[in-house]
């Protein structure tokens, strides 16, 4: 285990930071410059049928499920199809509507979840294409669909899923480009995203030396048990995603939602000194999210930002800040997870939990 561990105290912490790498392993042979295509053999059989498909519906659990959910933005956004995201243990028993030309995408890390499984087959059954975004090659989801995409990011051993995400929304990114470009995504502008697609390792690179700051600002509000994570658009997921890293691994209680929700409800649960995370980098909505942290802050809530290198106007607002690279808004996700995952992984260090093996977790749930 110890040679496994590679000098690292944990797999999870192994596991973020190899996310460079294991993003390369992922991209590799998929992004071809010269010729401006995103390569994925194992669709082309079926690339018509996905340049027809009339609507996706994107199933999964836990973590993949909220790579799903990213990847329903991603297929509406770059390839103009209806999408949209469910739990699969919903989906399968909700006697669900599968119109023609439907594809039914299934997300696992595993391949063997059991809900994620059972969703395929129903959805499969009545008539959907299946494909698989999987990372365990040769598994029963892998071989239950017509065709897939394997992640490539090499075996995932903490519990909690880190760089499965990343090479998950990687995936999901290439096959709405993918789909996309067939459909009518301008050359230049696909050319434009591999560009950006390429630079990502070294971008998450730069994220991950902030691991010691972020150990140090997650310090001082580790002691609080309840936490809200907040974001807007392709980064609603990932507030999500940031919530569930860090109840799983620190058993803090922590919940994500749209930013924009809050004033719905749970701003009554701001107080002074709440932790209040949110992902804000430069795009289409910073001014709203600016506006969200104003009255979290008027509240007394402590601000944990995660923000675009560069921006100033952000230190007036946050009391902690963790900076990410500027990137196209549909690649946010990619690098806005990874300080995320660092707060999670010193959280629960810090609150002395056995980050590889959380209470009551497994790494694959294959019982309903
Ligand atoms: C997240 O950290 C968990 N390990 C869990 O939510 C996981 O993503 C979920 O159980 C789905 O597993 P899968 O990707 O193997 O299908």
């Amino acid at each position: 285990q110890q040679i496994e561990l590679g000098g690292y105290e944990h797999f999870m912490l192994k596991e973020i930071m190899e996310q460079p790498e294991s993003l390369r392993n992922c991209f590799r042979g998929r992004l071809d410059h010269r010729e401006g295509r995103v390569v994925l053999g194992g669709l082309s059989k079926y690339t018509r049928d996905l340049v027809r498909a009339k609507r996706f519906i994107v199933t999964a659990q836990g973590t993949a499920y909220h790579a799903g959910l990213i990847g329903e933005y991603l297929l509406e956004d770059l390839a103009k199809v209806p999408a949209r995201a469910a739990y699969a243990s919903e989906f399968r028993y909700r006697n669900p509507i599968i119109e023609d030309a439907s594809v039914i995408l299934a997300i696992s890390q595993s391949g063997e979840t059991a809900d994620t499984l059972a969703a395929l087959r129903e959805a499969r059954e009545r008539g959907a294409l299946a494909l698989g975004v999987v990372n365990q090659v040769g598994s029963t989801i892998s071989r239950e669909t017509d065709a897939g995409v394997y992640l490539h990011v090499g075996p995932e051993i903490g519990v909690a899923s880190t760089k499965a995400f990343v090479g998950q929304v990687a995936v999901l990114t290439l096959i709405a480009l993918y789909v996309g470009r067939r459909k009518f995504l301008a050359a230049d502008v696909l050319a434009h995203y591999i560009d950006q697609l390429e630079k990502l390792p070294d971008h998450i690179q730069t994220v991950l030396k902030q691991s010691d700051h972020i150990r140090d600002c997650v310090e001082k509000v580790v002691d609080r048990d309840n936490w809200l994570f907040l974001g807007r658009g392709y980064n609603y997921p990932v507030a999500l995603e940031g919530a569930l890293k860090l109840k799983e691994i620190s058993y803090i209680h922590a919940e994500g939602m749209p930013a924009a929700e809050m004033k719905h409800g749970p701003i009554a649960l701001i107080d002074e000194g709440m932790p209040v995370v949110f992902i804000a980098p430069r795009g289409s909505q910073y001014d709203k999210v600016i506006s969200n942290i104003e009255e979290v802050k008027a509240r007394g809530g402590r601000i944990i930002a995660v923000a675009t290198e560069g921006d100033e106007e952000i230190n007036r607002y946050a009391d902690f800040v963790f900076r990410v690279p500027d990137v196209p808004e549909p690649l946010q996700p990619l690098v806005t997870v990874v300080p995320l995952q660092l707060l999670a992984y010193h959280g629960a260090v810090l609150r002395g939990q056995d980050v590889d093996k959380p209470r009551n977790l497994a790494k694959s749930v294959t019982v309903e």
